[in-house]
């Protein structure tokens, strides 16, 4: 069983399923330990305090550097000894003072199909761009936006009637059905 910590920014719904799926996975390899975020409205902390997994707010804006803001995660995932780190909607690029002590050990899941759209806002420019398809990946992270070696990706067709509420709705239903099956995996081979 590995140990994980999820990094977020945001809503935290890839988070709350994470949690949630370790009960419906047999012989689950991952536990989710601790969640980390950036933002102190991130709503992933509500959630966090009812599933009861102890939630950390870092605040960047206390650290000069960033080495400094990443020591202090680091501190934290060393006392609760995480040996994983699944980013959900995380909103920071990680530097090497993460990436050195847990190489190969990071994952991140993307709303596309990479290396289409990396970045922000990829699921509303696919749709402004009228794509007819786009995608959910998940890749291992390295010091780029979205430019990790790819472990698992699958395509979503795009129905010209969608709304982009629709369209968002797919892609995170996508995310909650594979983020918990290729972590799974992912812990029990490294
Ligand atoms: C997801 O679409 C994920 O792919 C992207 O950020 C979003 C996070 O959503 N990286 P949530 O906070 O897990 O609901």
């Amino acid at each position: 069983m590995k140990k994980v910590a999820v990094f977020a920014s945001g809503t935290g719904s890839n988070f709350e399923n994470l949690v949630i799926s370790q009960k419906g996975i047999e012989n689950c390899n991952y536990s989710i330990e601790l969640l980390i975020v950036d933002k102190k409205d991130a709503k992933a902390i509500e959630k966090s305090n009812k599933l009861g997994i102890p939630v950390y707010f870092i605040d960047p804006k206390l650290y000069q550097k960033k080495e400094l803001f990443e020591e202090a995660v680091l501190t934290i995932l060393k006392e609760s000894s995480i040996e994983f780190i699944a980013l959900a909607g995380y909103m920071r690029i990680l530097g090497a003072t993460i990436l050195n002590c847990y190489k190969d050990r990071v994952v991140n899941i993307h709303p596309s199909f990479l290396p289409e759209y990396p970045g922000k806002d990829s699921i509303c420019r696919a749709f402004s761009d009228k794509c007819k398809t786009t995608g959910v990946t998940l890749h291992y992270v390295d010091s780029g936006v979205d430019t990790g070696k790819i472990i698992y990706q699958e395509r979503i067709h795009i129905d010209p009637l969608w709304s982009l509420l629709h369209l968002e709705e797919s892609v995170h239903e996508i995310e909650h059905k594979i983020y918990p099956y290729v972590l799974n995996k992912i812990c029990k081979i490294f």
